[in-house]
């Protein structure tokens, strides 16, 4: 997680890195630095906290064309100035950023660091003694880069300044995010395009193992071992205003805001001339051929992988298991003859699921990455990629995401399935409106928010079939932002040991959307209440009751999880205001979780 930056060009570089770093505070925020190289040498600011905290600490004066930074999501060692980054090799020559893990740091240290004192707690400071270790042993720096490169195991993506040589940014990855793009007058390094579209939307992917010397003028790739690798840029189509709050006091709320639209844009992308469903051919084919479908998934898009489940079940026929990345990549069940393997995830770069998606491509099976991110690692790492056509979602709390998950999966399923006779376009024109009436219903949910969590402990959410995946979203949602110990469960899962946690005044969310289980849900609704919970009832049009607490417009069966999910999001929005949190950045948390 941690987002690095790197300029190099005619401007001064302290502006450009610190806008940089806001941008990419998504990716970690609990403390940043930058180094500026300018002709007195290369100095360092760094600070724990926040990029408004880190601005606190740099010399407004300071000058300089050629600079790096860095924003943190601790892994080793605390959150604390000391341990942010950047860190310096021993003479100050070398400074570095990185994001990753160095699995082997300890190692290293004692193979080649014994008597070089450690500022901080960071696999990271490694990196950096090295490089100095090798230079005074007589290479050049890019040698002492290549050589220090070779030994690191785990991730990274580096960028490093030698106080010798004032015309490059020395740059590496493995496994971690990592772009350089090329400006007018400048060339400039980051995790991701975001950070760097004040500059240019011109961008070049580097690969793993590959190393970058970024110059003022021209950017020269290699592998390891020296080779030359060219590559033409790409243009990044994104809107600088895509990535701005706008007015919203919250990306969160902007974002929940947008889910509408986001739906009838899915509905437009994915539909070809005629005006029909479809998906690439070479998808299609991918999702005929296959004996059984496997979704990999984390979080948010977990959940949207067990929905997914019962769309390719239900839609198209095809059996489905879904795993969470970071269990199934230790542990591969045994597979059927046929396999496709499906990544879910908004950023592509969650770290869990590459690594099962590495070992898929071991074992020679297909993959197809349904991602927000164009060009991201899961995405260009498999067979085939699916976009969700969501623009950029910046709040930690994934939510328009996780809809547009929901729609695309309904989709490939429905396409698959080719006989469906659910007409899924006009079912889905009908949930973006569904949803629409829900974004309008904020004063509605807040006052639910405050009625049902204030000063609350704990907060369970309750559901049967889809409502049960939803609930586990809603309770997801609740606990990341509010940080209210919250659980979703299957309803009739509750008698089996959870009841005994039902006091009085305990919260419980029960979505009623399934006609099939709609009294079985209700029945479980009557067992808390009997205990002293404080049930409110979320129920669909046509299964409503009298004393339910707000009912969601009717749409078809299998799409209920895209717009009951809404009401669970501005809830747990609200109880998060309520409290004070932080909603779009909460504690310990980041947006792109790029370790394992
Ligand atoms: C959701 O609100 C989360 N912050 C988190 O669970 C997220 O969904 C998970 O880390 C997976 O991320 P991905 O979709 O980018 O792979």
């Amino acid at each position: 997680m941690c987002g690095i930056v790197g300029y190099n060009g005619n401007l001064d570089a302290k502006e450009i890195l610190l806008k940089g770093l806001e941008k990419l505070e998504y990716r970690g925020y609990d403390s940043a630095g930058i180094a500026i190289r300018n002709k007195e040498g290369v100095t360092v600011f760094k600070e724990k906290g926040r990029i408004k905290d880190l601005r606190n600490v740099v010399d407004g004066e300071i000058k300089g064309n050629i600079g790096i930074g860095h924003t943190r999501w601790a892994t080793h060692g605390v959150p604390n100035k000391i341990n942010a980054h950047p860190h310096q090799s021993a003479t100050k020559r070398f400074t570095i950023v990185h994001n990753g893990v160095i699995e082997n740091y300890h190692l290293l240290k004692k193979q080649y660091l014994n008597n070089i004192p450690m500022q901080s707690e960071t696999d990271t400071e490694v990196i950096v003694q090295l490089v100095e270790q090798f230079s005074k042993e007589g290479l050049s720096t890019i040698e002492a880069f290549r050589k220090t490169l070779s030994l690191l195991h785990g991730s990274y993506a580096i960028a490093l300044l030698d106080e010798e040589d004032g015309d490059t940014i020395y740059v590496a990855k493995n496994k971690s995010p990592l772009l350089v793009g090329v400006g007018d007058g400048c060339n400039v390094v980051a995790s991701d395009a975001m950070a760097m579209l004040q500059v240019t939307n011109q961008f070049i992917e580097i690969h793993d193992g590959e190393v970058v010397l970024v110059q003022k003028e021209k950017i020269e790739i290699s592998t390891l071992d020296g080779q030359k690798i060219e590559r033409k840029p790409y243009t990044v189509e994104l809107d600088a205003s895509d990535i701005e709050k706008g007015t919203y006091p919250h990306y969160m709320l902007k974002e929940m805001d947008e889910q509408p639209g986001v739906v009838r844009k899915i509905i437009q992308e994915y539909s070809n001339e005629a005006g029909e469903l479809s998906i690439d051919e070479a998808i299609f084919a991918a999702l005929r051929g296959a004996d059984r479908i496997y979704i990999i998934a984390a979080g948010t898009s977990y959940h949207a992988g067990l929905v997914g489940k019962e769309y390719f079940e239900k839609l198209a026929g095809i059996p489905v298991e879904v795993h969470i990345s970071s269990e199934i990549g230790y542990n591969m069940p045994l597979l059927s003859e046929k396999p496709l393997f499906i990544f879910i995830s908004q950023s592509g770069e969650t770290a869990d699921s590459r690594q099962v998606l590495v070992k898929v491509k071991e074992l020679g099976h297909p993959a197809l990455t349904i991602t927000n991110v164009a060009g991201s690692t899961l995405s260009r790492e498999a067979d085939y990629t699916l976009l969700l056509h969501a623009g950029p979602e910046i709040a930690v709390a994934s939510t328009k995401a996780y809809v547009a998950q929901l729609a695309v999966l309904a989709i490939v399923a429905y396409v698959a399935g080719e006989g469906s006779d659910v007409d899924l376009k006009k079912e889905l024109a009908i949930v973006a409106n569904a949803i629409q009436t829900m974004v309008d219903s904020k004063d509605e949910m807040q006052k639910i928010a405050l009625e049902y969590l204030n000063n609350v402990r704990n907060a369970f959410f309750i559901g049967r079939n889809m409502d049960y995946y939803v609930s586990l979203e809603g309770a997801l949602k609740l606990k990341e932002i509010s940080y209210i110990q919250a659980e979703g469960f299957a309803g009739g899962e509750l008698k089996h040991g959870t009841i005994a946690l039902i006091e009085e005044e305990t919260p419980v969310f029960a979505l009623v959307t399934q006609e099939a289980v709609a009294l079985n849900i209700r029945g479980n609704v009557k067992e808390v209440v009997a205990r002293g919970a404080n049930a409110c009832v979320i129920s669909m049009e046509g299964l409503n009751e009298e004393d339910d607490r707000f009912v969601i417009p009717k749409v078809h069966t299998l799409l209920t999880p895209l717009v009951s999910v809404v009401p669970l999001q501005l809830i747990s929005y609200y109880a998060a205001l309520e409290r004070g949190c932080d909603v779009d950045k909460p504690r310990n948390l980041a947006k792109s979780v790029t370790v394992e």
